[in-house]
């Protein structure tokens, strides 16, 4: 299948499933795993999904939810739905330019694009395509001056909303990756490029993007930070050097004291440390287990979230990522307490299938399955979600 079939089919997709299909067959299998498999075993990004489905609503009836309204009102900002694009690294691996599609597609379906800070794009091209839209995620520098730098430019930017991400203390390891020998972190070896290389043949529409623009992506808002002259790969390792993997309350108490604006910290779960990261003057906690790539042995995000629930602080800022792949499971999110979700590998998969139109239909469908729902349930707009009544 030609390119231009490929996006026409990506358009016209049903469901997030769909997308995620046609991504894995535009991929060699060792990019497509990157994305897929999630840490370990995998378990705990299966896990994220398939705990959605446990749910279940019990419907309100006769009530006039005609037209439903989806839209939101978050940190003084209306978006048209309770939903955004959570931050993915190095997207131009998957689809050239899939940071600024997906940066593009939030900011024409009016919400919010969280731009990674391992991003194939500079901070500052982004914000130029979507002023309103984009939200800054940051991973903490061992290095000083870089974070200081890094806040500097998100405030001059006119960043609104600057994410932290608390992910791994130390690197990931998926057991797919430790098997086949072939990982995207580790690149080609003499043992392993034969099988790399008839991977890559077998998917020519992918592979020829991927030499027709320079193979590996640079790391956009990292490169000025590298030893000038520095290239593709002495950038990727400079960054890795210096990324601080084991931030701890010091560090994010820096972040807060730094940055005057609105601040999420991302990836934490405990009770105790969600409570810990709000009570440090973060504005919001996202919580996420990653997508699974962190530890295969974690609750899932629902699992998680419903941990973070009382009754005594009923309108505790929690945001959800993790497993979502229908509009019903952002409902469900909603319901449990969630106050916005956010997304990874749908709109990923979308970018991927079908570029902008890929990634546009990501979106409708996750809101048009949202609307439907809430139609079902008998929640007119975002508010009455959240008195739903949900089974397990
Ligand atoms: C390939 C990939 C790369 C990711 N890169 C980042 C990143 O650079 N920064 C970050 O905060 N989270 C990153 N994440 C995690 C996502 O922001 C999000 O937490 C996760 O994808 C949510 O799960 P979902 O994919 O099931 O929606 C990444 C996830 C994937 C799958």
């Amino acid at each position: 299948m030609g390119e231009w079939d490929g996006m026409a089919k990506a358009a016209k997709a049903i469901t997030i499933d769909d997308l995620q299909r046609m991504a894995m067959r535009r991929l060699p299998k060792f990019i497509g795993d990157y994305i897929e498999t999630g840490a370990g075993d995998g378990g705990t990004a299966t896990r994220n999904i398939n705990a959605f489905r446990q749910f279940k609503f019990v419907p309100r009836s006769l009530v006039k939810v005609t037209p439903v309204d989806t839209s939101v009102t978050l940190f003084d900002q209306t978006y048209a739905a309770p939903f955004g694009i959570s931050a993915v690294g190095m997207t131009s691996i998957y689809r050239r330019g899939a940071d600024w599609i997906l940066a593009e597609v939030a900011r024409e379906a009016n919400i919010p694009f969280i731009l990674s800070g391992a991003a194939s794009a500079p901070l500052e091209e982004i914000i130029r395509i979507a002023p309103d839209h984009t939200w800054f995620q940051m991973y903490v520098s061992k290095l000083d001056q870089v974070n200081l730098d890094v806040i500097r430019r998100g405030r001059q930017a006119g960043v609104k909303v600057l994410v932290v991400t608390v992910d791994y203390p130390i690197p990931n390891v998926s057991q797919v990756a430790a098997r086949t020998g072939i990982s995207m972190a580790s690149g080609p070896t003499v043992r392993t490029f034969p099988k790399l290389a008839v991977d890559a043949l077998r998917h020519p529409v992918w592979t020829a993007e991927f030499l027709r623009s320079g193979g590996m992506p640079l790391l956009g808002s990292w490169a000025r930070y590298a030893p000038s002259g520095s290239r593709q790969k002495e950038i990727s390792q400079y960054y890795i050097q210096n990324w601080c993997r084991n931030i701890d309350w010091h560090d994010l108490e820096a972040v807060r004291r730094e940055w005057p604006g609105r601040l999420v910290i991302k990836g934490v779960v405990h009770p105790q440390d969600v409570s810990r990261a709000l009570s440090l003057g973060a504005d919001a906690v996202t919580i996420s287990n990653h997508g699974g790539n962190k530890l295969d042995t974690m609750q899932a995000s629902i699992d998680s979230l419903i941990s973070n629930i009382d009754d005594e602080q009923p309108e505790k800022p929690l945001f959800l990522d993790g497993g979502i792949r229908r509009g019903s499971d952002i409902a469900i999110s909603l319901a449990l307490g969630a106050k916005f979700c956010f997304f990874g590998r749908p709109t990923l998969y979308g970018v991927t299938a079908g570029g902008k139109p890929g990634a546009q239909r990501a979106v409708e469908i996750l809101k048009s399955e949202l609307a439907y729902t809430m139609a079902m349930i008998g929640a007119p707009d975002v508010s009455s979600i959240r008195r739903a009544k949900v089974t397990r």
